[in-house]
């Protein structure tokens, strides 16, 4: 039962939830090999940054709608927030909808997460909505279903990941670093990135679950050493299509970033600064690309009423 609500009023009251899904950057990103799934087994550490979209999710009574001011978002069935909901219906096979209001503010298919965080946002306001008491472990295996992403989103902060970037280590919060994004006027297919036939995999195995060069990235991450820990191994195939992309990271570096790198499959590249005044410095110094200061956050999706 949904809190305030008595059993009689649950069907006759809308009930409205607000939550926020927050934007990931991948601070740390190596491939080590291809799986019979498809997929790649990754290494990676997930950074939540406060950058953030927002979902107004209003209780229906058996249908599930989507509407989104964004251009070009695509029908509301392929949206993940959508399907999400869909799949939570189905798996608890709840009689109740939904109508989800989504306002963008998060690049799209910018490497940064934003649909698989509407993802996330989705089963925990659900859960609730719908009263489906669903535990996290119940959580984290649908949204395995919906993408590799997905379960970081349902915690966000300083992760470690491995596998297909779903079997996860929580870090210690990392030192705070104010971030600059950089948004080239570009969408880039993961899928595309994945299965590039230049995409090169370090064929390192891991020992006890992690590779040797993983153990030190995570320390020199542990300890904001951002320079050692930076690293995106699909950099060399993105950057092989798109080379201004490599420009803009040497930007950044020119500009005074003590370290930066591409997120996930693309095309955000950010810089590290060490205050929101040398962030804002170095961003107005990029007049010709859109640019986004941001914080290292702490949860990936929040209540926001
Ligand atoms: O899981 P998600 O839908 O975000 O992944 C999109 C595509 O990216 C997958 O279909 C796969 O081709 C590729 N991918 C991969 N290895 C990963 C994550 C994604 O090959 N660990």
């Amino acid at each position: 039962m949904h809190p305030g609500r008595t059993t009689d009023e649950s069907r006759l009251v809308p009930s409205t939830l607000a939550y926020r899904s927050y934007a990931k950057v991948n601070l740390y990103l190596d491939v080590l090999g291809r799986r019979d799934d498809g997929y790649h087994d990754l290494e990676t550490i997930f950074q939540t940054v406060d950058l953030f979209d927002e979902l107004q999710f209003t209780e229906r009574p058996s249908e599930i709608t989507l509407a989104c001011a964004t251009p070009n978002i695509g029908p509301p069935e392929k949206n993940l927030a959508w399907r999400a909901a869909a799949l939570l219906k189905k798996e608890c096979d709840c009689p109740r909808g939904v109508h989800i209001e989504l306002t963008k503010r998060i690049p799209i298919a910018a490497g940064l997460a934003g649909g698989s965080g509407n993802a996330a946002a989705t089963l925990h306001a659900l859960n609730r909505l719908w009263d489906l008491a669903l535990t996290d472990t119940h959580l984290h295996a649908l949204a395995q279903e919906l993408g590799a992403d997905v379960p970081y989103c349902l915690v966000g902060g300083s992760v470690a990941a491995t596998g297909r970037g779903d079997e996860l280590s929580p870090l210690k919060p990392l030192p705070e670093a104010w971030l600059v994004l950089l948004h080239p006027a570009l969408s880039i297919s993961t899928a595309h990135v994945f299965n590039h036939p230049k995409l090169t995999c370090s064929g390192i195995a891991p020992v006890d679950g992690r590779t040797p060069a993983f153990a030190q990235v995570i320390a020199a991450a542990e300890s904001g050493d951002w320079s050692a820990a930076l690293f995106n191994r699909l950099e060399e195939v993105v950057f092989d299509e798109h080379p201004e992309l490599a420009k803009l990271k040497g930007r950044l570096m020119d500009a005074g970033c003590s370290a930066a790198v591409m997120s996930g499959s693309g095309p955000t590249i950010f810089g590290v600064c060490a205050s929101e005044e040398e962030a804002a410095r170095v961003a107005s110094t990029v007049r010709d690309v859109d640019a986004t200061v941001v914080k290292t956050a702490t949860v990936g999706v929040e209540h926001a009423g």
